[in-house]
This record gives C-alpha cells, sequence and structure tokens, in this order.
C-alpha cells in the first residue's frame, strides 16, 4: 500500500484476526489467490448512519487482515457484504433491491455474500432472507464484525466437506449480540477518509422513542473505556485526521451507565470530560460529536462547547416535532420550550453555533395544528440544517400500531386523504427549511472561511470540494498554481481559506485565498 492510497489501514492491538479461525482463513485466502493468479477482494455495501459506515470499516479492516483487497464493485468481487440499516422503510426496501440483484452474479458459489446490520437484529428480515435470497451464504446480528472470521470458515467448511453451496445462509445472529464487538478494545479500521475519522464512543440507545426501532436492533447503551477512545483518536490523528466524529445514539449519556453501575469514573467520565479530554490532542481542525438528545443535553456540556474553539461550532440536535402533545407520544421527554431554551444557551453561549435537526412528518395523530407547532419552533430555533422525513412504522415499536395506512393515520383529524396531506406537509415543511437554509448560508457571502479539502470533483478536477468547520459543504476553485497544472497540488487533509462568492441552499461556492496547513501526508504526483 503506497501513502498515496485511497484508504488508511489501521491494526488494532487485541484485533480479531491473530487466532486459529482467522489463521485457517488466511491460509485459504491465500491457496485461492494462488489458484486465481490475483488477490481475493471484498466489497462492503452500506446502508444507514454513520455508525453503520463506521462498523463497515471496521469489517473491511478484519477482512483485509484476512488478506483480502478491496474491490471496486460487487459484480467484481469475491465476498460481497452488506450491511443493512431498519430505520425507515425505504432502508429496508433499498437492500433487498441490491440483494435481489446479487442473484444473476452468483456463479459456482461466487461471490460469498455475507448480511450483517439492523435488518438482522430482527426476525422477520432474517427469515426473508432465509426463504426469499438463499444464496446468501452468512447472516450476522449489528456491529458483528468481529465474527466475520468464523463465518467465512463455516461457510468455507462447508463447501469443502459438502462440495457445494450448503444451500442456505448459515444464521450467526445468535452468536452475535447486538454491536458486541465494538466496544471490547481496540480494532483494526480500514478507513474510508483518512483525513475524517469516525470514533465509535458508545452503542446502543436507551431512549425507545415510539417511532424508533435503534433501541431494537442495537441494544442498551454500552459506552468504550476513554482510554481506549483517546488512544483511538490519537493514532487517527497521527495517520491524518483533521476532522474526527465521535459516535453513538445517544453521546450526551456516554458512560451514564457504568457509572451507575459503579465503574470507575476515570475509566468512563462524564461526556464534557470526554470531549475537553480529546480537544487537548494536537493537529484536529474539528472535534464533532452525533447525536445529541435534548433531553440530556447538560449545562455542562453546553459551557464546555462555548469554551473550547476547536470542539465544533455546530450541533446535532433532532427535533423531531415541535408539538408538545405529538413530542409526549413520541417519548421524547422534553418540549417545546425546553427544546427553544437550549436553542437560545446555546446561541448564547457559542454565537458561531449552527443547529441541524431531524424531523419527522406524519407521525400517528399528528394533526395541522400539531404541524403547524413544529413550523413555528423551526423558525423561532433558525435551523441551519434540517433533515426531514416522514414517518414509517416500524414493526415492533409503539407507534406502529397506532398507524393506520388505510384510512388516516390521524386520530384528531377527519381527513381520509392521508398521504395526499402528508406529502402536503412534507412539502411546507421541506420549503421554509430551504428558506431558513439559504437564509444561515447567505451570511457568509463575501467572507472568508477555513475550509478542510475533500478532494477534487471527478468531473471536473480544478472544483475541489470540503467542509467548514460547522461542517457546511463548500465547493471551491483554486488559484493555477494550487490546481492540477500547478506542483502545488491541493490535496485532501490540507486547510485552505476559501473567500465565499456564492451561497446556495445546501453548499456554498467560493475562491481559495491561501493554504492555511498542509496535510501530513506525502504529496501524491
Ligand atoms: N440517535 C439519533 C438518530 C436516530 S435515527 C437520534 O436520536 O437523533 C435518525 C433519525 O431518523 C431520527 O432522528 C428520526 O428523525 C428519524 N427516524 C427514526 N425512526 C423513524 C421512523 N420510524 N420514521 C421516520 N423517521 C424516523
Ligand atoms: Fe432512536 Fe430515540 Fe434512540 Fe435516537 S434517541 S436512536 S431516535 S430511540
Ligand atoms: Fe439504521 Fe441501525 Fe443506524 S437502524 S440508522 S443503521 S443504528
Amino acid at each position: 500500500m503506497t501513502s498515496c492510497d485511497k484508504t488508511l489501514f489501521t491494526q488494532g492491538a487485541n484485533e480479531p484476526g491473530k487466532d486459529d479461525v482467522s489463521e485457517s482463513v488466511r491460509n485459504w485466502v491465500s491457496e485461492m489467490s494462488a489458484y486465481f493468479g490475483r488477490p481475493l477482494t471484498f466489497f462492503i455495501k452500506t446502508f444507514g448512519c454513520q455508525q453503520n459506515d463506521h462498523d463497515s470499516e471496521i469489517a473491511a479492516g478484519i477482512l483485509s487482515l484476512l488478506g483480502f483487497h478491496e474491490g471496486i464493485s460487487a459484480e467484481k468481487s469475491d465476498v460481497v457484504l452488506f450491511n443493512t440499516c431498519s430505520v425507515r422503510a425505504n432502508a429496508d426496501d433499498r437492500f433487498y433491491g441490491h440483494v435481489g440483484n446479487m442473484k444473476p452474479l452468483k456463479k459456482e458459489g461466487y461471490p460469498i455474500i455475507g448480511v450483517f446490520g439492523c435488518m438482522m437484529e430482527q426476525d422477520i428480515h432474517v427469515n426473508t432472507i432465509k426463504t426469499t435470497f438463499p444464496y446468501v451464504d452468512f447472516i450476522l446480528g449489528a456491529g458483528a464484525m468481529t465474527h466475520i472470521p468464523q463465518a467465512l470458515e463455516s461457510v468455507i467448511n462447508a463447501r469443502m466437506t459438502e462440495k457445494r453451496n450448503a444451500g442456505k445462509p448459515l444464521d450467526l445472529t445468535s452468536i452475535s449480540l447486538p454491536s458486541d464487538s465494538i466496544t471490547s478494545g481496540e480494532l483494526p479500521v480500514k478507513r474510508q477518509n483518512r483525513q475524517r475519522a469516525l470514533i465509535t464512543i458508545m452503542t446502543g440507545c436507551n431512549n425507545f422513542c415510539t417511532y424508533c426501532i435503534v433501541p431494537y436492533t442495537r441494544g442498551r447503551e454500552k459506552s468504550r473505556i476513554a482510554a481506549d477512545v483517546v488512544r483511538e483518536v490519537k493514532q487517527a490523528v497521527s495517520e491524518g485526521a483533521r476532522d474526527v466524529m465521535l459516535l453513538g445514539q445517544n453521546v450526551n449519556s456516554y458512560g451514564v451507565e457504568e457509572r451507575k453501575r459503579g465503574e470507575d469514573p476515570a475509566l468512563y467520565p462524564t461526556f464534557s470530560e470526554l470531549l475537553s479530554e480529546i480537544a487537548l490532542i494536537d493537529r484536529l481542525f474539528v472535534l464533532r460529536y452525533m447525536t445529541s438528545h435534548p433531553c440530556d443535553l447538560s449545562d455542562e456540556l453546553i459551557n464546555v462547547i462555548g469554551r473550547i474553539p476547536v470542539i465544533e461550532p455546530h450541533i446535532h440536535l433532532p427535533l423531531q416535532s415541535g408539538s408538545d402533545h405529538i413530542l409526549k407520544k413520541m417519548n421524547r421527554r422534553y418540549d417545546a420550550a425546553h427544546y427553544l431554551s437550549l436553542v437560545k444557551k446555546l446561541r448564547e453561549t457559542r454565537p458561531d453555533i449552527t443547529i441541524s435537526t431531524d424531523l419527522i412528518v406524519g407521525f400517528p395523530g399528528e394533526t395541522e395544528d400539531d404541524f403547524r407547532a413544529t413550523l413555528r419552533v423551526m423558525e423561532e430555533a433558525r435551523f441551519d440544517a434540517a433533515f426531514t422525513f416522514i414517518y414509517s412504522p416500524r414493526e415492533g415499536t409503539p407507534a406502529a400500531r397506532w398507524f393506520d395506512s388505510v384510512s388516516s393515520n390521524r386520530e384528531e383529524d377527519n381527513n381520509t386523504n392521508h398521504e395526499a396531506t402528508i406529502r402536503d406537509r412534507f412539502e411546507r415543511l421541506t420549503a421554509l427549511q430551504n428558506r431558513l437554509s439559504y437564509d444561515s448560508n447567505v451570511k457568509l457571502e463575501g467572507r472568508e472561511v477555513a475550509v478542510l479539502v475533500d478532494g477534487s470533483s471527478k468531473r471536473s478536477p480544478d472544483i475541489f470540494s470540503g467542509r467548514t468547520r460547522d461542517h457546511r459543504l463548500v465547493n471551491f476553485t483554486a488559484p493555477d498554481r494550487m490546481s492540477l497544472s500547478g506542483n502545488n497540488l491541493l490535496q485532501a487533509g490540507d486547510i485552505v481559506l476559501v473567500r465565499i462568492d456564492h451561497a446556495k441552499i445546501y453548499s456554498l461556492e467560493g475562491t481559495v485565498t491561501s493554504i492555511l496547513e498542509r496535510s501530513l501526508q506525502t504529496r501524491c504526483p
């Protein structure tokens, strides 16, 4: 691997890959490579959130330790893994489309197909795979990447002994508990993006919002020991990470369960303490974290955000709904007034902070008045960005039982044309957010902002893209000497000053005025 490779591979200290199972898979990989006269390759298709993105980076790290190389597509790879998401119906559907497309590709047992992630924590999906997609070779639970060597070994052994594809997926979901690998020690990671590192600090969720499947697929909250997190961040930074994102479904309650159980607070400090410690690490451009729950966002944390400049001047704080009635039914445990008081404190404490949010339209029982309350809170909070979703019933969650898709999903509203009403609300919500997002971006026109470079566009190599400290997307051009023809070529990981020429709803356009810092990486020819 050269220093100009897109990906970077870090081997953890007590990683899987040094046991007998891994050794036997590694031997098989090298025999097959010799037989085919080329390296064996893997491809991972990931659905869902950053937690899943990072789990896939760990899966890629494990497969690399086993001797596989990263392939360019599912069609051209020997092992294909699907890391699934179940948060909304469209995530499920997209996965089934992809796995269905694998059928004609499967010839003489290849590629070996494995499925893991949140959908595989639900019997309904596990059974669908077994009955409808029998050419899948193995199934693992969410976050169960350390079991990949074992799954591969079982598939290989079954083939050797039965001289054929076993004919049905090997179900290892019962041995792979939700997210059991992630919090235990250090794992190998093959990062997709060397300048931006995703670091898991905790897994699972205890909140049980009534619409959400995550607590059922990811289990209860479990935090990693702070020293392991800090070590991983330092390692990532030494390898060129300038943007570090600490991940958890509810990062504000990092370590809470462990401290309640009587664990040493030095091992599991508060999230504010962890954030403050990581912020001391040299060479960080920005320290990010996601997701915060409004109910657990403490004054201590708001003060830390206000005091430490390297902590991002941005927070993702999902509102979900602006109606107290709906928030109660969602089991969110805050009301609109509390949410707005947090927004006020955040803006007072860190005046440059941007706030993004998640919003759900069409939750069972949502009336026009409830919906208008959401619009009002949005206006008052002046969200800089929002992810907007139409409510999707998830089997097994309380809200799914309140949902009636045929007549109306609103208890107090007589409008029977339910789908059209929800679509109309969704469009009104998006229109309002587009205006707020543009208002937020247009303030930057004419100003200079620091941007962490992600690379240049494939279609026009002289147009670069990157993100500001508050995570706004910036597309920009650079003077000749910094563009492709010059020898001072900009590359991922550089930090530049960009003058913003033009604001759009989802991005900014600008021109580089100077280079602030070069990336640690060797410059590529
Ligand atoms: N732990 C994070 C992220 C959860 S999933 C949090 O609490 O914010 C990301 C977003 O998906 C949620 O914030 C919510 O807005 C949306 N979401 C979750 N379940 C949904 C459902 N059943 N239908 C529509 N949107 C949903
Ligand atoms: Fe889901 Fe709520 Fe947990 Fe977020 S906090 S993962 S929305 S249950
Ligand atoms: Fe999806 Fe699981 Fe993440 S359901 S949003 S991949 S935690």
